[in-house]
């Protein structure tokens, strides 16, 4: 295609954002006195670490399928960190925990993938019947509810991005029993970061300039990994005490909206009307308290199925590529397929239903051909080399 708009999973900043209201309605955890912001989530959860006074002397059990900057934060904070394995439905493994809970262990880390809510009521009882403190991870799930009480209020701590629902450039926000102190480090204004934004929302809008867009951003890419080859910067701590951008905090009020939640579920169910065979497993039943982060997609060639993608101007990501470099990989092949195999292409609120169109008829002209093969597959999940597809292991 020579010219097309270009969709990526990130909600974008609308041009006349700055001329809006504050829109009056504060969602969980903002409407919280105890919650606190910091730049990022990751600073969110090394101060949940010390204000829930972990340290070296406690475990916490975490899963093998995570980002690796959460797990970066709690061993910087301190902790010691222990993996479980999830089972087919992307839950804690009950055997898997049971196998790791010694003593020592204190926490156990909980991560509300892709906005679709855990049974965090079961897990917070599995974790009193324990004596365990529950960390809630809801980077990706933030204005999601179970039964309608959000996400992050049923463990001990809960933390959110913001930025992965609204076009703001940065925000981590933490709710603990103990809230943390505010942050303290020097406060940046965020001009540039969000004139990339408003870029973003041109493009979604203009084919020629998201066609311009998609053109120019490999080779910028290229140029950042140049310039530096660790594939494990995206996990840095920074500066824990880095507050948010000034202009995060100037413009969250404005763009947080009660249909938010809502509009993402709708744009997921439309998606899933046409692709449900291409969802993995755990996303394939939409729940009610949902807030989508991205729709998922499973392929045998995840990479060469984005490429195409591309032509059509949807920019999926295949997220978490890199598990932390702690995890022995090999001892968890379920967490690894998902790795390998599986992708996102955007819902978030702000789609109009011809750029739904655009993504439904992208993923549909780029996966003829590329037949896919589900990871919840005993035969697949029990196999060591999880990330060749499974009719090519046999
Ligand atoms: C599950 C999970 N937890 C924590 C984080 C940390 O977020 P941040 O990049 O804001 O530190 C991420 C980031 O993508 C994540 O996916």
């Amino acid at each position: 295609m020579l010219f097309a708009r270009r969709l990526s999973i990130w909600p974008t900043l609308p041009l006349n954002v700055h001329f809006r209201n504050d829109s009056g309605w504060l969602p969980f955890p903002l409407n919280d006195g105890g919650c606190r912001i910091f730049s990022r989530a990751r600073h969110a959860i090394w101060h949940a670490c010390r204000t829930l006074g972990l340290g070296s002397r406690d475990v916490v059990l975490v899963p093998a399928y995570h980002h690796g900057c959460e797990i970066e934060a709690l061993i910087q904070a301190g902790v010691k960190i222990r993996y479980y394995e999830l089972n087919e439905l992307l839950e804690p493994d009950v055997k898997s925990l049971e196998q790791q809970l010694t003593s020592d262990v204190s926490v156990l880390y909980l991560i509300h993938y892709l906005g679709f809510p855990q049974d965090a009521k079961r897990w917070r009882q599995w974790c009193n019947e324990n004596d365990l403190l529950l960390f809630e991870d809801a980077a990706q799930a933030f204005l999601s509810e179970i039964d309608g009480q959000p996400v992050g209020t049923f463990g001990h701590a809960g933390v959110f991005c913001l930025y992965k629902t609204y076009g703001i450039p940065d925000g981590g926000a933490v709710v603990t029993i103990v809230p943390p102190g505010r942050p303290t480090s020097e406060l940046q204004w965020g001009g540039w970061r969000v004139f990339k934004r408003h870029v973003n929302w041109v493009a979604e809008r203009s084919a020629l300039i998201g066609s311009v867009h998609l053109f120019i951003k490999p080779f910028t890419k290229l140029l950042r990994r140049k310039k530096n080859h660790n594939p494990y910067k995206e996990f840095e701590m920074g500066d824990p005490f880095s507050p948010p951008l000034a202009l995060t905090t100037k413009l969250l009020p404005k763009l947080v909206d009660e249909t938010t939640a809502a509009r993402r579920r709708e744009n997921y169910q439309f998606l899933l009307d046409e692709h449900r065979l291409l969802v993995p497993r755990p996303f394939q039943t939409l729940p009610q308290g949902a807030s989508p982060f991205a729709f998922p997609i499973e392929s045998n060639d995840a990479d060469a199925v984005l490429k195409k993608l591309r032509r059509y101007g949807i920019e999926g990501l295949l997220f978490w590529r890199n598990a932390h470099p702690s995890l022995p990989a090999e001892k968890f092949p379920f967490s690894m397929a998902f790795r390998n195999r599986v992708f996102a292409v955007p819902v978030h609120q702000e789609l109009t239903t011809s750029e739904l169109l655009q993504i439904s008829e992208a993923v549909h002209k780029s996966i003829i051909g590329n037949h896919t093969i589900p990871i919840a597959n005993d035969s697949y999940s029990s196999n060591p080399k999880n990330n060749r597809p499974l009719h090519s292991t046999r």
